[in-house]
This record gives structure tokens, C-alpha cells and sequence, in this order.
């Protein structure tokens, strides 16, 4: 197994160069075609490199800690899934995943659609591909093995380090890091990855399209799938990972602006402004190139997220330590940008459309400022991340920016974003929806003012909160007043077909009223929230608002061969009525010298009471505990949901349907009779 994984990930490399070959050899000949050789060499490669990573598996669960990779990530106590989840848990193991995750996703684009991807294309992302596989063939391969030399120390290499080395079989496991051991872990890497992954397609259509001087709609049509399956991933693996850091990190936050974190959320923004200037691209022919800038940025920043991640220069709770692979991948990330940029110079005059902002009302007005907006955040993240390896460089002391720099500089442009979004739907394509809201845009402002009287009402008195939660409760009334109204109009019998039809738009509201209860949790958590915290002993009480925690026992237990299980029996009370039973926890690895807090909450749509055990002592007993009130924090994760199920339904849709403000008026019939039959009941006819 062990050689079959081996030698099928070194053919793997050699098949993609043979690819890479044969499309330079036809370029070379002024072919206009992409060769079925080359095609084929990259299915075979991908074929090649699924076995290696399929016998990886394998040595994972049969325990070959011969294998240096295997014996840092699995442990006999391990469970199926979490040995699955170790092939991404460590430096060389996650490499080789993301290899595997740059081949799938080039295996899909030469299988799929005819004409996608031409020489061009076809070599710019073998050249990746190639880069990829070579990190961890090269450099970091999951693969090597533990040696024992003959002065009795042990080294790692794929080959014997030295003459009379033998393989070392007296290593145990020593198993994932435990705070990977979380539900969390099984899908969030490999969503985030595939969604970094699929941008080097729309990168590769968009730099064939560069070199061959070609300015079309081409890259629109051929990569709009690409891109928004992209979105759609890497917006999923963000929320993802936002809730296994609320999960299991243990102190109560969902967001630290972690340079990983910071780095994942820069290809998200930019993709974010494509998209939206994507659709203006296909109305009116502009924003071209703009949006060719973005995809190459797009793809640009995530090999740079990728940098930040794998090559340990930042410290961050993800990053792996400071490896043989940082200088490559600098180097790298370095000539892509460069590349890109003299390909975008070299063209950038014939790229232009012509394009002048006519009005600072209209929707193509109201695009740009979301695009300026989304570039902004886009710029201060980057620069959060830069100034600290610029600062290492040039001063020798690392400075970080911290939690504050990105706080005070990233709100005041998403309050904006979010208040354009909730304008944005009355800012039709056609005129029709202003005018149907003419006498009846109080409903949503009456039932936003509700909104925020009802939280008035209940004891919020902090301005900032109370102008959110109207920003958002005014966004979130005018997209279900419009869709009520659509209902109205089609009849609620036809309205599903109708809702389906139009799956784009409501796809599309559906990903806003997504980010509007993202903003409203994140203005509930930070305006709202509170935290406390204090030694106790049974029987003590906490107070905190409105809820007081009760210690009742605190007991220990080994349960589990690998750590040693603290558990403090607590009891939550609010205005002093039981409502909880909460045991939070700490699980204790004495061979690592490693704590997890295991936090207990209390979860309702209200929001999260936390619990927290910072400290313990058996024999007292007692127990530090820290309990946080996370007010509307859940509405942050069914925004998360939104956010993704409306992208899924936004991408479904089909393309030509918004061709032209005609197309789009009269891809439903029902839309136009709905505006007449709007029209003539307003009108008293
Ligand atoms: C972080 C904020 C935002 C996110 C994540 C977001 C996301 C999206 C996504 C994924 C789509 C679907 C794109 C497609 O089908 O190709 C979309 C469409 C759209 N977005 Fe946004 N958007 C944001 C902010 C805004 C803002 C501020 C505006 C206001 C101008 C806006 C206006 C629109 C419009 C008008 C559409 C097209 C709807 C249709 O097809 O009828 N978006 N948005």
C-alpha cells in the first residue's frame, strides 16, 4: 500500500508535466485546438493521484506509523472519521489534500464543458497543478518515512537518510491535534479548499484570454458557474469555520481576525464585487475590465491565503510552523502577481468599455459603491496581513495588527454595504418596483420601526444597536414586502413556479437577508453582549444580567484512554428560574500538554449563555468559570445558511434570463401582468 501510494503520487506529477508538454508542443505549432492527449494526461493523472491519496488513507486507518505523516496525525484511540480528517490535520497531509483538490478541480474543467479551456488556459493551470503537486512531492511528502540510523537516532525521508538506515517501527501515534477533533474539522477544510481550488479556472480562461488579447463575453459565459460554485464553498467554509472556532476554541468568539481567517475572507470579498459587476457585464457590457482584474485577483489572493496558511510566517491558531515550503510559495505567489499584472498592462487599453457613471442613483451607480465597498474591506484586510511581514522584514520585530485595527476599520464600510443592500432591491433593473413601492414603501419602514421598538421595549437602549437593527429589519421588511407582493400578484397557486423561474433574484435576496441576519447576530454580540467571570464553590452563584450560574459538583473521569475528562455540574438560572442544566468541561492530555475547554450552552434564538471552565481544582473543589451572554448570535448562523442556500439557488439559475432588462421582464409573463395588475389596483381601475 505504501509503495502503491508512493509511486502512484510521483506519476501523478509526471503525467500533469506530461500534459503541460504536449499543450506547450501545440502552442508551440500555432494549434488553435486543445489536444486529447493533453486531456487525457490530466485524467490520468487525476486518476493517479486519487489512488495515492486513497492509499494514504488506508495507511492511516491500518495505524503505519512507519509513516512519519501517519504517526503525527493518528493515534489507535482515534475514531474512522477522525482518521479521515487527519489527512488534512497536518502540514504534509493538508499540502497533498489541496494538491489533490487543484487536480480535481482541473480534471473537472477538461471533462466538462467542450471549449473551456483552451491551450492557453490549458497551461496555466498545468503550471499550477504542477507547482501544487511539487510542494509536497518535493519538499514536504506525506509519504516519508521514520528511519533509524545507525548511531540509533532517527530521521524522517522517503529514501534511507543515510547507509545501514532501517525503517523504525517503534512509533505509537501520537494522534490529531485535539482541538482538530471537532465535527467541524470533517467538512470545513475541504469545502474552503474546493472553493480556493475552483478559482484557478476563471484565473487560467481569464489569462488565456489576456495573452490571446481576446476582450469578449467569453469569460462571462464560461466561468460564471465556476465562479459562483466557488463563492458558494468558500462562503460555506467560512461560516463553517467561524463555528468551529465558536465551538471549540473556548472563549466564546466566532471571529478573531486570525490571519488565517483574515486571509480566507480576501478571494470571498473580491469574489463577492465580481459577481455583482459580472451581472453588469452581462446587462450592459460594461465594468470588463474590472471584473477580468477581479478574477485574476481572486484566484491571486487565494494563493496568497494558501501562503499565510501553509508557510507559517504569521502566527496564527491554523498555521503550521515555519516550513521548508515558505520560500517556494513566496516566490511563487510573487511571479503569478507580477505575470498578471504585465498581462493586464499589455492589455489594459483595448479592455476598456467606455463605460461613465451617468447617475449616482442608478443601479449601476449603486454596483460601484458596492464594489469600492468590497474593495476597501478588501485592502484593509490585505494590508493587516502585509504590515506584519513588512515589519518583520524591514524592522526584525513582527508587528501584529490587532483585533482593534480590523474592528475600527472594517465596520463603518460593512454598515455602509449592509444599508446598500437594503436600498438595493428598490433600485430595480426596470423602473417597475420604485414605482410599485410609491404608495406603499411605510410597510416596510412601519414593520422595521416594530422591529426595533420591540427590542426598545425589551431593554436595548444602545443607540448603535437600535440604528442596526433598523438597517436590518428595513432591509429584511422590503425583500419579503416584494416577495409578497409577487405572491400576491401571481396568485399563491403559481407562485412556486414563479419563485423557481426566478430563482436568481430570490436566490439573490435570499444570499442579503443572509448577511442582514449575519449583521443583526454581530450587532447582538457586540453591542449587546457581556461576559463574567469568578472563582465558585458548590453551591456559590454568578450573576450576569438577567441570569445567575450555579456550581453544583465538579468530578473527573478517564473515560477516554486519551485525556482526562473535567467535568463542572453547573446550573443556569434566569431572573431566578432553573433553565439549564450545563456541564462545561475541560479535557486535559497529559502527554501533550494540552488543555481543551469543552464549553455548555444554553442555545435559543434569543441567543447563547456560554460557559466557560478556565480553571479547577479537584480537591476543594472549585472552579473559575466564565459565562457569556452572546445575545442573537444563532441568527448569525441561519444567516450563514442563507447565505449559502440563496448563492445555490442563485447559481442554478439560468443566464440568458437576464440577458437584457426586456429578457428579464418578459422571461416571466407573470412579472409584467404582476406589475399591471399591481399598477391597476393601485389605480382603482
Ligand atoms: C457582502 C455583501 C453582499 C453579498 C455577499 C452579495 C452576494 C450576492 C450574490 C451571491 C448574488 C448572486 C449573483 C449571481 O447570481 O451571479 C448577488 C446578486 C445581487 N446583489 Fe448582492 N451581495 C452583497 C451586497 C450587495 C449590495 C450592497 C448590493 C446593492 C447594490 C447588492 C445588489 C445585488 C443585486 C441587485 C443582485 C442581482 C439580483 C438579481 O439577479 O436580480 N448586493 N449578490
Amino acid at each position: 500500500m505504501y509503495y502503491l501510494g508512493l509511486i502512484s503520487f510521483a506519476l501523478a506529477f509526471v503525467t500533469a508535466l506530461g500534459g503541460l508538454v504536449v499543450a506547450a508542443l501545440s502552442l508551440a505549432r500555432r494549434e488553435k485546438q486543445l489536444p486529447g492527449l493533453a486531456v487525457r494526461l490530466t485524467q490520468v493523472s487525476f486518476g493517479l493521484h486519487t489512488l495515492s491519496i486513497v492509499a494514504m488513507l488506508i495507511l492511516q486507518a491500518l495505524e503505519d506509523f512507519t509513516v512519519s505523516y501517519v504517526n503525527s496525525v493518528i493515534n489507535p484511540a482515534m475514531s474512522p472519521i477522525l482518521r479521515i480528517t487527519a489527512l488534512w490535520g497536518g502540514q504534509a497531509g493538508s499540502l497533498f489534500f489541496w494538491s489533490w483538490i487543484i487536480a480535481l478541480c482541473f480534471f473537472l474543467a477538461v471533462s466538462g464543458r467542450r471549449g473551456l479551456m483552451d491551450a492557453w488556459a490549458y497551461v496555466v493551470a498545468a503550471v499550477n497543478l504542477l507547482f501544487f503537486i511539487g510542494l509536497p512531492l518535493f519538499l514536504e511528502n506525506p509519504f516519508a518515512r521514520v528511519w533509524e540510523l545507525v548511531d540509533g537516532t532517527l530521521a524522517e525521508g522517503v529514501f534511507a537518510p543515510a547507509a545501514g538506515a532501517v525503517i523504525y517501527r517503534g512509533l505509537t501515534g501520537v494522534g490529531l491535534n485535539p482541538l482538530l477533533r471537532h465535527p467541524g474539522m470533517i467538512i470545513h477544510p475541504p469545502i474552503l479548499y474546493m472553493g480556493f481550488g475552483l478559482f484557478l479556472i476563471p484565473f487560467a480562461v481569464g489569462v488565456s484570454q489576456l495573452i490571446r488579447r481576446q476582450n469578449d463575453d467569453d469569460l462571462l459565459d464560461k466561468t460564471h458557474a465556476w465562479l459562483i460554485a466557488a463563492w458558494v464553498l468558500l462562503s460555506a467554509g467560512i461560516v463553517l469555520g467561524s463555528w468551529w472556532s465558536y465551538d471549540v476554541l473556548g472563549w466564546g468568539g466566532y471571529w478573531a481576525w486570525d490571519p488565517v481567517e483574515t486571509a480566507s475572507l480576501l478571494p470571498w470579498l473580491t469574489s463577492t464585487g465580481l459577481l455583482h459587476s459580472l451581472l453588469l457585464q452581462r446587462k450592459r457590457g460594461i465594468f470588463r475590465r474590472f471584473n477580468l482584474v477581479l478574477v485574476l485577483a481572486s484566484y491571486l489572493l487565494v494563493i496568497f491565503s494558501i501562503f499565510i496558511t501553509r508557510a507559517g510566517v504569521l502566527s496564527s491558531v491554523h498555521a503550521f510552523s515555519e516550513s521548508l515550503i515558505s520560500r517556494p510559495l513566496i516566490v511563487f505567489t510573487i511571479l503569478m502577481v507580477v505575470f498578471s499584472i504585465a498581462l493586464l498592462v499589455r492589455s489594459w487599453k483595448s479592455l476598456g468599455s467606455g463605460w461613465e457613471l451617468n447617475s449616482l442613483i442608478s443601479r449601476e451607480a449603486l454596483f460601484l459603491y458596492t464594489n469600492v465597498l468590497l474593495l476597501g474591506l478588501t485592502v484593509v484586510c490585505l494590508w493587516g496581513l502585509v504590515y506584519p511581514l513588512t515589519s518583520g522584514t524591514l524592522g526584525g520585530q513582527q508587528i501584529t495588527l490587532d483585533r482593534g485595527f480590523y474592528d475600527r476599520s472594517t465596520l463603518p464600510l460593512f454598515i455602509l454595504l449592509v444599508v446598500l443592500m437594503g436600498i438595493c432591491p428598490l433600485i430595480g433593473w426596470s423602473t417597475a418596483s420604485l414605482k410599485r413601492l410609491k404608495k406603499t414603501w411605510w410597510i416596510p419602514v412601519a414593520i422595521a420601526l416594530a422591529g426595533v421598538g420591540a427590542f426598545y421595549l425589551a431593554g436595548i437602549r444602545a443607540w448603535s444597536a437600535l440604528v442596526m437593527f433598523f438597517i436590518v429589519f428595513l432591509g429584511l421588511a422590503v425583500q419579503l414586502f416584494l416577495t409578497a407582493r409577487d405572491a400576491n400578484a401571481v396568485g399563491p397557486a403559481k407562485f412556486f413556479k414563479f419563485w423557481w423561474k426566478q430563482r436568481g433574484r430570490y436566490g439573490a435576496f435570499l444570499v442579503h437577508a443572509g448577511i442582514l441576519l449575519i449583521a443583526l447576530g454581530i450587532a447582538g454580540t457586540e453591542v449587546m453582549g457581556s461576559a463574567i467571570e469568578g472563582t465558585l464553590i458548590p453551591g456559590d452563584r454568578m450573576p450576569l444580567g438577567r441570569y445567575e450560574i450555579e456550581l453544583n459538583a465538579a468530578s473527573a473521569n478517564y473515560d477516554n484512554p486519551e485525556y482526562m475528562n473535567v467535568v463542572i455540574e453547573t446550573t443556569l438560572y434566569r431572573d431566578g428560574e432553573k433553565i439549564a442544566d450545563l456541564k462545561p468541561g475541560q479535557h486535559i492530555y497529559m502527554d501533550r500538554n494540552q488543555s481543551i475547554t469543552i464549553p455548555a450552552v444554553h442555545s435559543t434564538l434569543r441567543g447563547d449563555v456560554y460557559a466557560l471552565v478556565l480553571g479547577f481544582n479537584m480537591d476543594m473543589p472549585y472552579a473559575t468559570i466564565k459565562l457569556i451572554d452572546n445575545p442573537l448570535v444563532n441568527w448569525m448562523w441561519i444567516g450563514g445558511f442563507c447565505l449559502v442556500l440563496g448563492g445555490i439557488l442563485a447559481g442554478t439559475a439560468r443566464r440568458p434570463d437576464r440577458e437584457t432588462d426586456e429578457d428579464e421582464t418578459a422571461a416571466d409573463s407573470k412579472v409584467i401582468s404582476y406589475a399591471q395588475a399591481a399598477g391597476r389596483r393601485e389605480n382603482g381601475d
